[in-house]
Order: C-alpha cells, then sequence, then structure tokens
C-alpha cells in the first residue's frame, strides 16, 4: 500500500479585477451590503477571447509542476473538476491533457461544483492507494462568472460567484510519510434545485431555443439562504467527520481551508472550532467564490504566504450544489 501526498500546488486568477463598486452599477446592489453579508471586496472575473478555463488550468498546473519538481511528462493520470468546461462536451481533463503535452494518459472530469476539488483529491487518493498511479495532477478550474444573472434578479448570486483554477500535483510515498490521512464524501439530490444551472439540459426535444434562453434558465439560481443554512450544519459535520476518523482534536488542526462561500460561513465555523486567526485561511474577501477552483487557490495562496508548513496538519473542507459536501485531512 502507498500514501499520496501533495507534493505542489499553483493557482491563476484572470487578470480583470472586477469590486463591488463596479457591480453597484450593473445592478441594484452596494458595496456596503456585498462586504457585510458576504465579507467580498473584489473578485476576478474572465476576459473572453483572453481566459478560458483550459488556459487558466494550464497556468496552475504548470506553477504546482514547478514547485513539486514534476516534469509533466511524469504525470500519469489527470483528475479536473469543473461544472463551467470549455466545451458542453467532452470534459475538460482531455482539453488540459493536450495542452500539456502530456501524451494518452487518462482524463477524469469530476462534476460537484464546489465540492468538486475534495470529490477530484478523494479520486486521486484512491487510484494512489491502490499503486494504479504514481503522480496525479488534480485540477478545480471554472469560468462562472458567463453563468450569472447580472441583473437585479440575480444579484445574490452574482456578487458571490467567480473565475480561476487552482492545482495540486499528488504523489505516491510510503505510508509512514506525511500525506492524505482520509477525505469524506457526501451528497444529498433532494435539494438540488436550491442550486442549480438548468440549461443547456439534454432531456428535452431542442437543448438551446430563443424561448429558453429568455426564461432565463441558462442562469445559475440560487437560494442562498437554503444554502447558507445546510452549509453551516454540514461543514462541521465533515470536519468532525475528519477528526474523529483520525482521532485528533480540533485544537490539532494547524490550517483550516474551508470552500469560500460567505466570510460568514467561514467565521461561524471558525467559532464553533473555536480556532484562532491564524489557524484559518481566508481568500474570498478579494476571489469571491470560485466553486471548485475555490480550495486549490487557498491552498496556493497559504503556500505562498508561509502559512502552511512541512508536517502541518491541515483540514480542507467544503459545501456546495447538489448539495454535495466533503472533508480532507491531511499532513503537509
Ligand atoms: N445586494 C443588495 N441586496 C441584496 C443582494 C445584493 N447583492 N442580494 C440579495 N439582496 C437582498 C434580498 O433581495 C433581500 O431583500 P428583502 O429583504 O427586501 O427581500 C435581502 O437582501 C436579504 O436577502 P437574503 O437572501 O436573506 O440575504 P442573506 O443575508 O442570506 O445573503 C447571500 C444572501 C446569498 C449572500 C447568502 O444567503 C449566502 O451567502 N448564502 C450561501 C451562499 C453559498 O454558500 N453559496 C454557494 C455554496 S457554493
Amino acid at each position: 500500500m502507498k500514501k499520496s501526498r501533495i507534493l505542489g500546488v499553483g493557482h491563476y486568477v484572470p487578470e480583470r479585477t472586477v469590486t463591488n463598486d463596479e457591480l453597484s452599477q450593473l445592478m441594484n446592489t452596494s458595496n456596503e451590503w456585498i462586504i457585510e453579508r458576504t465579507g467580498i471586496e473584489s473578485r476576478n472575473w474572465f476576459t473572453p477571447g483572453v481566459d478560458t478555463v483550459t488556459n487558466m488550468s494550464k497556468k496552475a498546473s504548470e506553477m504546482a509542476l514547478e514547485r513539486a519538481g514534476v516534469k509533466a511528462e511524469e504525470i500519469d493520470f489527470i483528475v479536473f473538476a469543473t461544472i463551467s468546461p470549455d466545451y458542453f462536451m467532452p470534459g475538460n481533463g482531455v482539453l488540459l491533457q493536450h495542452e500539456l503535452g502530456m501524451g494518452t494518459i487518462g482524463a477524469l472530469d469530476v462534476r460537484n461544483a464546489c465540492s468538486g476539488f475534495l470529490y477530484a483529491l478523494s479520486v486521486a487518493d484512491q487510484f494512489i492507494k491502490t499503486g494504479m498511479y504514481k503522480k496525479i495532477l488534480v485540477v478545480g478550474a471554472e469560468i462562472q462568472s458567463s453563468a450569472l444573472d447580472k441583473s437585479d434578479e440575480g444579484r445574490s448570486s452574482s456578487v458571490i460567484f467567480a473565475d480561476g483554477a487552482g492545482a495540486a500535483i499528488l504523489g505516491a510515498v510510503e505510508t509512514d510519510q506525511p500525506g492524505i490521512l482520509s477525505t469524506h464524501l457526501h451528497a444529498q439530490g433532494k435539494y438540488v434545485e436550491e442550486l442549480y444551472c438548468k440549461d443547456p439540459g439534454s432531456s428535452r426535444e431542442v437543448r438551446i431555443s430563443q424561448e429558453l434562453v429568455e426564461s432565463g434558465s441558462f442562469f445559475l439560481k440560487m437560494n442562498g439562504n437554503m444554502v447558507f443554512k445546510h452549509a453551516v450544519v454540514r461543514f462541521m459535520e465533515v470536519i468532525q467527520e475528519a477528526l474523529d476518523t483520525n482521532r485528533y482534536d480540533k485544537s490539532e488542526i494547524d490550517l483550516l481551508v474551508t470552500h469560500q462561500a460567505n466570510l460568514r460561513i467561514s467565521q461561524y465555523i471558525q467559532k464553533q472550532l473555536n480556532l484562532p486567526d491564524k489557524k484559518v485561511f481566508n481568500n474570498i474577501m478579494n476571489k469571491g467564490n470560485t466553486t471548485a477552483a475555490t480550495i486549490p487557490i487557498a491552498l496556493s495562496e497559504a503556500w505562498e504566504q508561509g502559512k502552511i508548513k512541512d508536517g502541518d496538519l491541515i483540514c480542507l473542507a467544503a459545501f456546495g450544489a447538489g448539495f454535495t459536501w466533503a472533508s480532507a485531512l491531511l499532513r503537509w
């Protein structure tokens, strides 16, 4: 048996920064409301014709490869988490594999929204533990801003979601080495319509029509209040599950990196776990919620800022559309 360890992390966000004041010109909102209710001051949105999910993930992957000291040709497999692939089909893993010149290695897409990166990490972890692969590129990348209704009607989600890419290189190590201790995955499809993008769905005669476009069913729809209420409960459950499985106490966590959905959610979790500020990493203030890209971007930034050191106990947790939620506990 082997264990998997994160050997390097990288990220990329589009150059265009969108401030709350800029959003106030598009919809009835304000800098004060957005900061008070979400903690977000600015976010990055893609520029059409410049940024793609593929080229952003390529930049993030190259950074992760360099930091890991791993060459592209050493990678055995790609797991790509996104709900916003460049093409409706196939997924984005194959596009990245081609861009990085990774021969004919397998490329798998994971569509689990905000929990996508942790689902992807868990899949990669299993492949490494069974000995099937030695080095896996795990990616989370999204362009969400093109799915947003930037009118008053869509304002509760338009102010939150953003674009970007993050990547991690997972490598096989001996079981007595630091690495991923456990991953925990959950879902509850009952709540699918509380946060979803209905079209272009396949179960209709014509996937795209003028009528459908005008109905607004291509936009991301979110019942923010409902999502918030479930998120705070599930985050706590899944973090506790990871701690219990490995017989750790919450006080032993060196750094908690949660999916960045709303600063108030992160602050609630921090308070429940009684963790000091230095043990919690937040970047929602200037990154917004980049769905599957959030956790790898946050990990990469935390590492850059010297907030993650070898041997640290890191807890990752996410909640989002599906509903799906997940956690991972690891020794860096
Ligand atoms: N600007 C100004 N007012 C807004 C607004 C905006 N961008 N968005 C919503 N409002 C208004 C609402 O219309 C409502 O007005 P009303 O009282 O006149 O009806 C009021 O603000 C309160 O709305 P509510 O939805 O209760 O606000 P909230 O405090 O729950 O904040 C979210 C809304 C979306 C920020 C919050 O619910 C949230 O973050 N939810 C979880 C999001 C999440 O985790 N999503 C993704 C998981 S990946």
